[in-house]
Protein backbone atom coordinates (compact mmCIF):
# COMPACT_ATOMS: atom_id res chain seq x y z
CA UNK A 1 0.00 0.00 0.00
CA UNK A 2 1.47 3.33 -1.15
CA UNK A 3 0.79 7.17 0.92
CA UNK A 4 0.10 7.18 4.80
CA UNK A 5 -2.32 4.68 6.10
CA UNK A 6 -5.42 5.93 7.54
CA UNK A 7 -4.46 6.80 11.11
CA UNK A 8 -2.08 8.83 9.92
CA UNK A 9 -4.42 10.99 8.03
CA UNK A 10 -6.59 11.29 11.00
CA UNK A 11 -3.97 11.75 13.92
CA UNK A 12 -1.22 14.52 14.27
CA UNK A 13 1.08 14.66 11.85
CA UNK A 14 4.09 12.67 11.90
CA UNK A 15 6.84 13.80 14.54
CA UNK A 16 4.55 16.66 15.44
CA UNK A 17 5.79 17.52 19.23
CA UNK A 18 2.93 19.17 20.25
CA UNK A 19 -0.36 17.71 19.33
CA UNK A 20 -3.18 20.50 19.21
CA UNK A 21 -4.53 18.14 16.37
CA UNK A 22 -7.66 16.28 18.18
CA UNK A 23 -9.32 18.77 20.43
CA UNK A 24 -8.13 16.15 23.60
CA UNK A 25 -7.24 17.51 26.87
CA UNK A 26 -3.34 18.54 27.42
CA UNK A 27 -3.90 17.80 31.27
CA UNK A 28 -4.23 14.22 31.46
CA UNK A 29 -7.00 12.03 33.14
CA UNK A 30 -7.52 12.46 36.67
CA UNK A 31 -5.26 10.08 38.99
CA UNK A 32 -8.64 8.28 39.94
CA UNK A 33 -9.47 7.66 37.06
CA UNK A 34 -5.83 6.54 36.50
CA UNK A 35 -6.21 4.03 39.23
CA UNK A 36 -9.46 3.04 38.90
CA UNK A 37 -8.54 1.47 35.64
CA UNK A 38 -5.70 0.01 37.27
CA UNK A 39 -7.59 -1.52 39.44
CA UNK A 40 -9.62 -3.77 36.56
CA UNK A 41 -6.64 -4.68 34.52
CA UNK A 42 -6.41 -8.30 36.29
CA UNK A 43 -9.67 -9.20 36.05
CA UNK A 44 -9.34 -8.40 31.90
CA UNK A 45 -9.83 -12.04 31.08
CA UNK A 46 -13.76 -10.91 32.11
CA UNK A 47 -16.40 -9.38 29.77
CA UNK A 48 -17.32 -5.82 30.97
CA UNK A 49 -20.75 -5.59 32.58
CA UNK A 50 -23.04 -5.16 29.31
CA UNK A 51 -25.36 -2.86 30.85
CA UNK A 52 -22.38 -0.44 32.56
CA UNK A 53 -25.12 -0.40 35.45
CA UNK A 54 -22.49 1.16 38.02
CA UNK A 55 -21.48 4.27 35.45
CA UNK A 56 -24.99 4.39 34.32
CA UNK A 57 -26.56 4.86 37.80
CA UNK A 58 -23.35 7.46 38.99
CA UNK A 59 -24.46 9.34 35.67
CA UNK A 60 -28.20 9.25 36.19
CA UNK A 61 -27.51 10.62 39.41
CA UNK A 62 -25.41 13.40 37.84
CA UNK A 63 -27.91 14.07 35.06
CA UNK A 64 -30.87 13.63 37.81
CA UNK A 65 -32.57 11.50 35.38
CA UNK A 66 -33.77 8.21 35.58
CA UNK A 67 -31.11 5.05 35.02
CA UNK A 68 -33.66 3.93 31.69
CA UNK A 69 -32.68 7.69 30.34
CA UNK A 70 -29.42 7.04 30.42
CA UNK A 71 -27.22 4.81 28.12
CA UNK A 72 -23.37 4.68 27.28
CA UNK A 73 -21.00 3.52 24.37
CA UNK A 74 -18.05 3.53 23.21
CA UNK A 75 -17.56 6.83 22.69
CA UNK A 76 -20.61 9.47 21.35
CA UNK A 77 -19.68 9.33 17.59
CA UNK A 78 -20.96 5.46 17.80
CA UNK A 79 -23.66 7.08 19.63
CA UNK A 80 -24.08 9.14 16.99
CA UNK A 81 -23.45 6.28 14.27
CA UNK A 82 -25.80 4.90 15.86
CA UNK A 83 -28.99 7.27 16.24
CA UNK A 84 -29.14 8.16 13.11
CA UNK A 85 -30.50 5.08 11.45
CA UNK A 86 -32.87 4.24 14.63
CA UNK A 87 -34.49 7.53 13.96
CA UNK A 88 -34.43 8.06 10.31
CA UNK A 89 -35.24 5.37 7.22
CA UNK A 90 -33.94 6.17 3.68
CA UNK A 91 -35.32 9.51 2.54
CA UNK A 92 -35.70 11.07 5.83
CA UNK A 93 -33.96 14.31 6.86
CA UNK A 94 -31.46 15.17 9.27
CA UNK A 95 -30.83 18.48 9.57
CA UNK A 96 -27.79 20.21 10.86
CA UNK A 97 -25.97 23.72 10.80
CA UNK A 98 -23.45 23.66 8.08
CA UNK A 99 -19.42 23.04 9.38
CA UNK A 100 -21.24 20.84 12.25
CA UNK A 101 -19.87 17.98 13.31
CA UNK A 102 -18.70 15.73 10.59
CA UNK A 103 -20.21 12.64 12.17
CA UNK A 104 -23.69 13.84 11.55
CA UNK A 105 -22.94 13.27 7.71
CA UNK A 106 -21.81 9.95 8.08
CA UNK A 107 -24.50 8.65 10.51
CA UNK A 108 -26.85 10.26 7.90
CA UNK A 109 -25.02 8.56 4.87
CA UNK A 110 -25.24 5.02 7.41
CA UNK A 111 -28.80 5.35 7.70
CA UNK A 112 -29.75 6.51 4.10
CA UNK A 113 -31.37 9.48 5.03
CA UNK A 114 -30.87 13.34 3.37
CA UNK A 115 -28.06 15.54 4.90
CA UNK A 116 -29.62 18.89 5.39
CA UNK A 117 -27.08 21.99 6.03
CA UNK A 118 -28.78 25.45 7.29
CA UNK A 119 -26.12 27.87 6.30
CA UNK A 120 -24.31 29.72 9.05
CA UNK A 121 -22.98 33.32 9.15
CA UNK A 122 -19.41 32.24 7.48
CA UNK A 123 -15.81 32.76 8.20
CA UNK A 124 -14.56 35.12 11.33
CA UNK A 125 -13.42 38.67 10.15
CA UNK A 126 -11.09 40.83 11.76
CA UNK A 127 -12.04 41.14 15.02
CA UNK A 128 -15.60 39.52 14.97
CA UNK A 129 -16.37 35.78 15.27
CA UNK A 130 -17.53 33.88 12.41
CA UNK A 131 -19.89 30.87 11.62
CA UNK A 132 -23.04 32.52 13.86
CA UNK A 133 -26.26 30.00 13.56
CA UNK A 134 -29.70 31.45 13.06
CA UNK A 135 -32.70 29.80 14.89
CA UNK A 136 -35.22 31.00 12.45
CA UNK A 137 -33.40 29.59 9.45
CA UNK A 138 -33.24 26.11 11.19
CA UNK A 139 -36.69 26.24 11.70
CA UNK A 140 -37.84 27.39 8.42
CA UNK A 141 -35.94 24.24 7.11
CA UNK A 142 -37.77 21.50 8.54
CA UNK A 143 -40.15 20.03 6.30
CA UNK A 144 -42.57 16.70 6.78
CA UNK A 145 -39.42 14.11 6.35
CA UNK A 146 -37.39 15.47 8.97
CA UNK A 147 -37.12 13.17 11.61
CA UNK A 148 -33.54 14.33 13.31
CA UNK A 149 -32.13 17.86 14.28
CA UNK A 150 -28.38 17.62 15.54
CA UNK A 151 -26.79 20.33 17.07
CA UNK A 152 -23.32 20.40 17.93
CA UNK A 153 -23.27 23.01 21.19
CA UNK A 154 -20.38 24.49 20.89
CA UNK A 155 -19.67 23.36 17.68
CA UNK A 156 -17.21 21.47 16.19
CA UNK A 157 -15.07 22.58 14.37
CA UNK A 158 -16.26 26.08 14.47
CA UNK A 159 -16.50 27.15 18.48
CA UNK A 160 -20.04 28.79 18.02
CA UNK A 161 -22.76 28.54 20.13
CA UNK A 162 -26.29 29.24 20.44
CA UNK A 163 -27.12 31.06 23.91
CA UNK A 164 -29.65 29.25 26.54
CA UNK A 165 -32.44 32.09 25.26
CA UNK A 166 -31.69 30.85 21.59
CA UNK A 167 -31.92 27.26 22.37
CA UNK A 168 -34.84 27.70 24.26
CA UNK A 169 -36.57 29.48 21.40
CA UNK A 170 -35.83 26.49 19.09
CA UNK A 171 -36.63 23.42 21.22
CA UNK A 172 -39.99 25.67 21.91
CA UNK A 173 -40.76 25.93 18.65
CA UNK A 174 -39.48 22.12 16.45
CA UNK A 175 -42.87 20.44 16.20
CA UNK A 176 -42.91 17.20 18.46
CA UNK A 177 -42.57 14.41 15.99
CA UNK A 178 -38.76 15.80 15.36
CA UNK A 179 -35.94 14.25 17.87
CA UNK A 180 -33.72 17.33 18.94
CA UNK A 181 -30.39 16.19 19.85
CA UNK A 182 -27.78 18.44 21.19
CA UNK A 183 -24.49 17.45 21.42
CA UNK A 184 -22.67 19.06 24.50
CA UNK A 185 -19.13 17.75 23.91
CA UNK A 186 -17.70 20.55 24.94
CA UNK A 187 -19.94 21.94 27.77
CA UNK A 188 -17.65 21.96 30.25
CA UNK A 189 -15.64 24.59 28.41
CA UNK A 190 -18.55 26.61 27.96
CA UNK A 191 -21.38 26.74 30.73
CA UNK A 192 -22.05 30.42 32.26
CA UNK A 193 -20.21 32.31 29.12
CA UNK A 194 -21.87 34.52 26.94
CA UNK A 195 -24.93 33.03 27.42
CA UNK A 196 -24.49 28.99 26.92
CA UNK A 197 -26.50 26.86 28.88
CA UNK A 198 -26.38 23.23 28.69
CA UNK A 199 -30.18 21.96 27.36
CA UNK A 200 -30.47 20.03 30.60
CA UNK A 201 -30.52 23.86 32.46
CA UNK A 202 -33.31 24.92 30.35
CA UNK A 203 -36.16 22.97 31.86
CA UNK A 204 -38.15 22.07 28.13
CA UNK A 205 -41.02 20.24 27.70
CA UNK A 206 -40.40 19.21 24.17
CA UNK A 207 -40.74 15.37 24.31
CA UNK A 208 -37.87 14.41 22.44
CA UNK A 209 -34.77 16.05 23.56
CA UNK A 210 -31.67 14.35 23.75
CA UNK A 211 -28.66 15.58 24.90
CA UNK A 212 -25.01 13.55 23.81
CA UNK A 213 -22.34 14.17 26.04
CA UNK A 214 -18.89 12.64 26.06
CA UNK A 215 -15.78 11.65 28.92
CA UNK A 216 -13.06 12.51 25.68
CA UNK A 217 -12.67 16.51 26.29
CA UNK A 218 -13.07 17.78 29.68
CA UNK A 219 -12.57 14.36 31.41
CA UNK A 220 -9.64 13.54 28.90
CA UNK A 221 -10.63 10.05 28.03
CA UNK A 222 -10.37 10.36 24.52
CA UNK A 223 -8.20 6.99 24.31
CA UNK A 224 -10.98 5.29 26.71
CA UNK A 225 -13.66 5.35 24.46
CA UNK A 226 -16.96 6.49 26.54
CA UNK A 227 -19.88 8.53 25.53
CA UNK A 228 -23.40 8.62 26.97
CA UNK A 229 -27.01 9.90 26.15
CA UNK A 230 -29.62 11.57 28.32
CA UNK A 231 -32.98 11.72 27.40
CA UNK A 232 -36.73 9.98 27.44
CA UNK A 233 -36.53 6.10 27.96
CA UNK A 234 -38.80 5.37 24.86
CA UNK A 235 -35.89 6.70 23.15
CA UNK A 236 -32.83 5.92 24.71
CA UNK A 237 -33.83 2.72 25.46
CA UNK A 238 -34.40 1.00 21.96
CA UNK A 239 -31.25 3.18 21.27
CA UNK A 240 -29.26 2.07 23.47
CA UNK A 241 -30.43 -2.21 21.90
CA UNK A 242 -28.84 -1.41 18.66
CA UNK A 243 -25.25 -1.11 20.35
CA UNK A 244 -23.15 -4.11 20.05
CA UNK A 245 -22.82 -6.14 22.89
CA UNK A 246 -19.85 -5.42 25.55
CA UNK A 247 -18.70 -2.19 23.83
CA UNK A 248 -17.57 -0.26 26.69
CA UNK A 249 -14.63 -2.48 28.14
CA UNK A 250 -14.39 -2.49 31.72
CA UNK A 251 -11.56 0.09 32.31
CA UNK A 252 -13.17 2.17 30.43
CA UNK A 253 -16.37 2.17 32.76
CA UNK A 254 -14.16 2.67 35.87
CA UNK A 255 -12.79 5.32 34.56
CA UNK A 256 -15.30 7.19 33.66
CA UNK A 257 -17.23 6.87 37.57
CA UNK A 258 -14.25 7.46 38.61
CA UNK A 259 -13.79 11.00 36.73
CA UNK A 260 -17.17 11.93 37.58
CA UNK A 261 -16.22 11.67 41.25
CA UNK A 262 -12.98 13.86 40.83
CA UNK A 263 -14.69 17.38 40.72
CA UNK A 264 -11.24 18.88 41.68
CA UNK A 265 -9.22 17.58 38.89
CA UNK A 266 -12.22 18.04 36.51
CA UNK A 267 -12.05 21.99 37.72
CA UNK A 268 -8.64 22.37 37.04
CA UNK A 269 -8.73 21.20 33.68
CA UNK A 270 -11.36 23.62 33.15
CA UNK A 271 -9.97 26.62 34.30
CA UNK A 272 -6.34 25.22 32.39
CA UNK A 273 -8.46 24.85 29.20
CA UNK A 274 -9.86 28.69 29.83
CA UNK A 275 -7.12 30.38 30.67
CA UNK A 276 -5.17 28.93 27.21
CA UNK A 277 -8.28 30.04 25.51
CA UNK A 278 -7.67 33.38 26.18
CA UNK A 279 -3.81 33.31 25.87
CA UNK A 280 -4.36 31.67 22.45
CA UNK A 281 -6.51 34.71 21.47
CA UNK A 282 -4.61 37.39 23.24
CA UNK A 283 -1.97 36.35 21.00
CA UNK A 284 -3.52 35.70 17.93
CA UNK A 285 -5.33 39.05 18.55
CA UNK A 286 -1.80 40.61 18.83
CA UNK A 287 -0.89 39.02 15.40
CA UNK A 288 -3.92 40.38 13.69
CA UNK A 289 -4.79 36.94 12.77
CA UNK A 290 -8.90 36.64 12.24
CA UNK A 291 -10.02 33.34 14.23
CA UNK A 292 -13.21 32.62 15.97
CA UNK A 293 -13.22 33.12 19.72
CA UNK A 294 -15.47 29.85 20.73
CA UNK A 295 -16.49 28.33 23.57
CA UNK A 296 -14.83 24.81 23.07
CA UNK A 297 -11.19 23.83 23.64
CA UNK A 298 -9.56 24.67 20.41
CA UNK A 299 -9.96 28.45 18.72
CA UNK A 300 -10.65 28.08 14.55
CA UNK A 301 -8.18 30.63 12.70
CA UNK A 302 -8.90 31.71 9.55
CA UNK A 303 -5.52 31.73 6.65
CA UNK A 304 -7.37 33.53 3.54
CA UNK A 305 -5.38 31.24 1.80
CA UNK A 306 -5.60 27.94 1.02
CA UNK A 307 -5.01 26.31 4.50
CA UNK A 308 -2.79 23.19 3.73
CA UNK A 309 0.46 24.73 3.28
CA UNK A 310 -0.40 26.81 6.42
CA UNK A 311 -0.55 23.78 8.17
CA UNK A 312 2.19 22.00 7.25
CA UNK A 313 4.58 24.93 8.19
CA UNK A 314 3.45 24.36 11.48
CA UNK A 315 3.55 20.27 11.76
CA UNK A 316 7.69 21.02 10.19
CA UNK A 317 7.99 23.41 12.89
CA UNK A 318 6.73 20.63 15.51
CA UNK A 319 3.15 21.58 15.57
CA UNK A 320 0.18 19.26 14.71
CA UNK A 321 -3.01 21.57 14.05
CA UNK A 322 -5.97 20.55 11.60
CA UNK A 323 -6.93 21.16 8.44
CA UNK A 324 -10.79 20.98 7.53
CA UNK A 325 -11.33 20.11 4.24
CA UNK A 326 -13.64 18.30 5.42
CA UNK A 327 -15.80 19.95 6.72
CA UNK A 328 -15.15 22.46 3.26
CA UNK A 329 -13.45 25.17 5.10
CA UNK A 330 -10.21 25.07 2.86
CA UNK A 331 -9.16 28.14 4.37
CA UNK A 332 -9.06 27.63 8.10
CA UNK A 333 -7.63 25.05 10.33
CA UNK A 334 -8.17 24.48 14.15
CA UNK A 335 -5.79 24.57 17.11
CA UNK A 336 -6.30 22.80 20.16
CA UNK A 337 -5.57 24.27 23.65
CA UNK A 338 -2.60 23.08 24.73
CA UNK A 339 -0.23 22.97 28.31
CA UNK A 340 0.94 26.64 28.58
CA UNK A 341 3.95 25.77 27.56
CA UNK A 342 2.34 24.40 24.22
CA UNK A 343 0.36 26.90 23.70
CA UNK A 344 2.90 29.07 23.61
CA UNK A 345 4.86 27.05 21.42
CA UNK A 346 2.33 27.47 18.95
CA UNK A 347 2.00 31.14 19.52
CA UNK A 348 6.09 31.42 18.90
CA UNK A 349 5.14 29.02 15.86
CA UNK A 350 2.33 31.18 14.44
CA UNK A 351 4.10 34.44 14.43
CA UNK A 352 6.72 32.89 11.77
CA UNK A 353 4.13 30.80 10.13
CA UNK A 354 1.37 33.21 9.67
CA UNK A 355 3.33 36.25 9.05
CA UNK A 356 4.28 34.57 5.43
CA UNK A 357 0.63 34.78 4.40
CA UNK A 358 -0.09 37.41 2.53
CA UNK A 359 -2.35 40.24 3.41
CA UNK A 360 -5.91 38.89 4.93
CA UNK A 361 -9.90 40.47 4.45
C1 LIG B 1 -19.03 17.96 18.72
C2 LIG B 1 -18.46 16.60 18.98
N1 LIG B 1 -19.30 15.62 19.28
C3 LIG B 1 -18.86 14.37 19.53
C4 LIG B 1 -17.51 14.08 19.48
C5 LIG B 1 -17.08 12.66 19.64
O1 LIG B 1 -16.54 12.37 20.83
P1 LIG B 1 -16.25 10.87 21.28
O2 LIG B 1 -16.67 9.94 20.18
O3 LIG B 1 -14.79 10.84 21.51
O4 LIG B 1 -17.08 10.67 22.50
C6 LIG B 1 -16.58 15.08 19.18
C7 LIG B 1 -15.16 14.77 19.10
O5 LIG B 1 -14.33 15.51 18.67
C8 LIG B 1 -17.08 16.37 18.91
O6 LIG B 1 -16.26 17.36 18.58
Amino acid sequence: MSGPIASQTVGPPVGARIRLSSNESPFGPSPAAIEAMQDTLSSSHRYPDDQSVALRTALAEHEEVALEQVAVANGSAALLMDLVPHLCAPGDEVLAYAHSFIVYRLGAKNAGATYVEVEDGGPARSGTDGYARDVDALLAAITDRTKLILIDNPGNPTGTHLTGEQLRDLVTRVPEHVTVTIDEAYHHFATGQRGYQPIRDLGSSHPRVLSLRTFSKAYALAGMRVGYVVGPADIVQPLDARRPRFNVTTAAQAAAAASLGDRDHLQRTIDGTLAGRDRMAAGLRELGVPFTDGLGNFLTIECGTPAGPVVEAYGQAGVGVRTLGPYGMGEQFRATIGTPDETEEFLRVSRDVLAEIPARA
